[in-house]
This record gives structure tokens, sequence and C-alpha cells, in this order.
């Protein structure tokens, strides 16, 4: 379905990367130029860029970045390529949990490995990768959008967890971008936002996202969930996700593993959408998944302000949790919807 979203959350404008700074949103809705490999470092760390696909990308980015200034100052080719895989390597380690940073780092790190051009030309096939990936991101998106839409009941009401977006994205959206081709569909639909303590990415940039489109969006906070579900007032919950074990297990937002229990007790559907490179084959289930610990200040300050006492309370801020198979619907990729078995479904996607 062809539904046109205005977003485009990350692009590579010959010498940097171009992207929408998340700090500000929904104050504001600027774009940051990002003109050096550690400048990018910094903004995937403090989630200037955001959400799985997107942050992949901007790693990808990141490793152009540090090519452009490893050519001032490397002599040879061989000592550019080594000191790139190196810096590719650092890339990786900004975020821990989604497994899309390593894996588009990784797809660069391929082309530096796989290249008989010089440096120059390096880095131009960088580039040209970079720019390939950023499409592909939209292309996949749009394809989940329209799998997942088959399976939107008429008029549903779905629930989601922090963003999977356009902004989560180059484009368009994983579990929002369901929610496009569904809503391209049928306007009937509509959706409701879990907040998503502590950085509130529910409530500042999925509604945001969702009302410059004009797709019907109500905000909930994060303990509400179960509420609005024994009313009978969501109909399905589809998410976004950081990273899916070879056995299904799902790490996505905290606070999402709570939704699929509350899902699972109303017997509503809950689906993870997510492309093919949110999957980590290499794990055999969620017990692998490394969880990235956050800043405390991030729990204990709303707005630069406490909301606790600052001394004798202990603080624990997990950002992300892992939902088990068994809780999980389906998950919606560009190649279609993966059933349980998982372990099974995921190898045979793999073959293909
Ligand atoms: O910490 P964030 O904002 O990067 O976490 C994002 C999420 O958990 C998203 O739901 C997930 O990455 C899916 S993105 C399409």
């Amino acid at each position: 379905m062809n539904f046109q979203s205005k977003i485009k959350t990350i692009e590579w404008v010959d010498t940097y990367s171009k992207m929408v700074d998340q700090t500000v949103i929904p104050y504001e809705y600027k774009f940051v130029n990002i003109t050096s490999g550690d400048e990018m470092f910094e903004a995937i760390r403090n989630m200037v860029v955001r959400g799985a696909p997107a942050i992949g990308i901007a790693g990808a980015h990141g490793v152009i970045l540090y090519a452009q200034e490893l050519e001032k100052i490397c002599l040879t080719k061989d000592d550019f390529v080594a000191k790139l895989i190196e810096k590719a390597e650092y890339m990786k380690t900004s975020r821990p949990t989604a497994v899309n940073l390593m894996w588009a780092v990784e797809k660069q790190i391929e082309i530096i490995k796989a290249s008989n051009a010089d440096i120059k030309g390096i880095i131009e096939e960088l580039k040209q990768n970079g720019i390939k990936l950023e499409n592909e991101d939209i292309e996949i998106n749009k394809k989940i959008g329209d799998f997942g839409a088959e399976i939107v009941p008429k008029g549903a009401t779905i629930l989601t967890h922090c963003n999977a977006g356009a902004l989560a994205t180059v484009g368009y959206g994983t579990a929002l971008g369901v929610v496009r081709s569904a809503f391209a569909k049928d306007n009937s639909i509509k959706v409701f936002a879990d907040e998503t303590r502590p950085r509130q990415q529910g409530a500042r940039i999925t509604t945001f996202e969702l009302a410059m489109d004009g797709i019907p969006v109500t905000l909930i906070t994060d303990g509400m969930c179960s509420y609005f579900m024994k009313k009978g007032m969501i109909n399905m919950v589809v998410v976004g996700a950081d990273r899916i074990a070879a056995n299904g297990d799902t790490a996505n937002k905290i606070g999402t593993y709570t939704v699929a229990i509350a899902a699972k007790y109303h017997n509503i559907p809950f689906y993870v959408a997510a492309p093919l490179s949110t999957i980590d084959v290499s794990i055999k289930s969620g017990d692998e998944i490394p969880i990235e610990e956050r800043s405390h200040d991030e729990v204990t300050l709303i707005n630069g302000k406490p909301i606790c006492p600052l001394k004798g309370v202990n603080i624990i801020n997990p950002g992300f949790d892992v939902t088990p198979n068994e809780l999980i619907t389906g998950i919606i990729t560009e190649r279609g919807i993966i059933r349980p078995d998982y372990k099974q479904s995921i190898k045979e996607v793999f073959k293909n």
C-alpha cells in the first residue's frame, strides 16, 4: 500500500551524514550534520539517532566518516585498511543491544576487505554501500508494512511500545510501517502509544510522527495497557525489535515484556515487526542478548528535574528487556510473517 510518509530520518549527503535530532522532538524538528566518526559514535550513544535500523545506518555512515579522516593521515592502503577496520569495530561498541548496528558496520567491513580499489576508491564504495543500505531500509519497511497490514483487523486499535517508526529507521518504520500500510487501506484504524519510560520515546516520538502523518493516536502511560486491554479497547499489539535470537526471543525497549504478558492474558495477538537484519542467528536464546544499562539520570530526572530523593534511593536502568518467544504471535519481516515454532521457521527463512 502506498502511504506517503514525510519523514526521512538519516541520509548521506556528499561528505557527511544528515539526521533528525531526536533529542529535541517534540519541541523542535531539526536536522544535524555529523561530520566526524567520533561525533557519530557520540550521536549513537547519546540517542541523537536511535531505533535499531536507524542506528545501523548511522554506524555505516560512521565508517565512511572515519575513512575520510584516515585518508588524510595514512600513507599506504594497507595502513588505511587496518586502521579503518579498527575504527569500524570501535563504532560497533557505541550501543550494545541493537544488532542492526553490528550488522550494518559489518557490511562496510566486508566492502573494505574485498575492495581492490585505492583509498579514494574504497571511500567511494563505502558511500555507495551506505546509500544502498538506506534505500533498502525503506523498501524493506514497506514490505514489512504490507505483510503486516494483511493481518490488521478492520477498524483495529493497535497498541505499540517505544518508537519503531520512521524515526527509528531511515523511513516508514517497522511496527509503524504496519500501521501506515494498514491505515492506507483502512483509515478507521487507530494507535495507542505507550509513553515508554524512562526516555519517553512513545510520548515524544511515536505520537509526534503519527500526528505528523495524520494517523489517529492516543497516548497512554506504561501502566495503563492492561486496563485498556481488559476493556476490549486494544485489538492487537505491534512492536519493533532490537535483537531477535534464533529461537524468536525478542529484545525490545524495556516494558515490552510486560505488554506481551498482558496481551497473552487478554488473548490479544502480540506481533513483532522487524527486518531480517534484526535476527541474530548466532545466538540461541534471549539470555545471550546483551542488555544496555543506561544512565541513572534517565530514571531520576524528568526534564532535568528530580522525581525522587537523589540520595538514599537505589537506581537501576536496563534499556531493554527480552520477550520470550512463547508470548509472540508472529514476527513480521520483509519475507512474510514468521510463526512458531520459531527455531524451525527462522532457520527456514534464512535458508532461502
Ligand atoms: O533506545 P532506543 O530508542 O534506540 O530503542 C528503540 C526501540 O526499542 C525500538 O522499539 C526498536 O529499536 C525497534 S526500532 C524499529
